[in-house]
């Protein structure tokens, strides 16, 4: 089969989109399609590089939005019957607001509504799918209670890409996720991957609801539920 997927600025689901999508890129011809916002959070949870690594050659290349312009002229190929199906996951609040008002002005919405004009079946998995806390994982973190502000800051002088203000913050869009702060830091003040409650809001569980009634496009909750359709 050949496969669109797309990936939005959500940490939420994140390496679980990354693990079904590395096993379906064995057995299919995967493109894959970064939101701007995609894109940043990719490389900020260590990942960019492993979604990178599956894609090169025809149908099995890596799409970003900041490659594209304003009219998103790649999206043309769900018009054209290049892809049989159009997967996004993860997929933010943000896009999913847009997909069902009809707002295509990203990579991925623009996807979206090609492959609902040219009839390509579109899974989506939305981060926001119930009201209630919904537990997600943060990228890496400078814990500034754990931070000793040691004169020389061994988490930032490890860093190579200097996104360590030392005793303020890491620069999210400096990190790649690597890890090499927190090896540094022996005060354990460099968190990675650390569990935090985020409320769901209701105008986004409603905007998800909203989903369901869109034809030609199947709501998942988990991007594992992809198993039973691909392989
Ligand atoms: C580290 C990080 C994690 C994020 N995780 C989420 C998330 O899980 N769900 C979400 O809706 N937005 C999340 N966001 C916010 C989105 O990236 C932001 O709303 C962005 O504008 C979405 O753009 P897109 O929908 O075009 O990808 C996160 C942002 C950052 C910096």
């Amino acid at each position: 089969m050949r496969i669109a997927w797309g990936i939005t600025g959500a940490g939420h689901l994140l390496q679980e989109s990354v693990n079904i999508l590395i096993k379906i890129s064995k057995e299919h011809e995967v493109t894959v399609l970064l939101s701007g916002a995609g894109e940043e959070v990719l490389k900020m949870y260590g990942l960019f590089e492993s979604v990178k690594n599956l894609t090169g050659g025809k149908y099995r290349e890596l799409i970003l939005e900041d490659d594209q312009r304003a009219s998103f002229p790649m999206t043309g190929r769900f018009s054209l019957g290049t892809y049989d199906l159009l997967i996004v996951s993860p997929t933010t609040s943000n896009t999913i607001g847009k997909i069902v008002n009809g707002i295509a002005d990203t990579l991925i919405t623009n996807a979206v509504a090609q492959a609902g004009k040219g009839h390509v079946e579109t899974f989506i998995i939305p981060v926001d799918l119930e009201s209630g806390d919904l537990e997600t994982v943060l990228p890496s973190k400078l814990e500034l209670d754990l931070c000793q502000n040691c004169e020389t800051c061994d988490a930032s002088a490890a860093c190579p890409n200097d996104a360590i203000t030392p005793g303020i913050e890491i620069n999210l869009l400096k990190c790649k996720g690597c890890g090499a702060c927190q090896t540094a830091c022996q005060f354990g003040a460099v968190t990675d991957g650390r569990l935090i409650n985020i409320h769901m809001r209701d105008i986004d569980i409603q905007n998800t609801n909203k989903l369901y009634e869109i034809r030609g496009i199947k709501v998942l909750r988990h991007p594992k539920d992809l198993k039973s359709i691909l392989f």
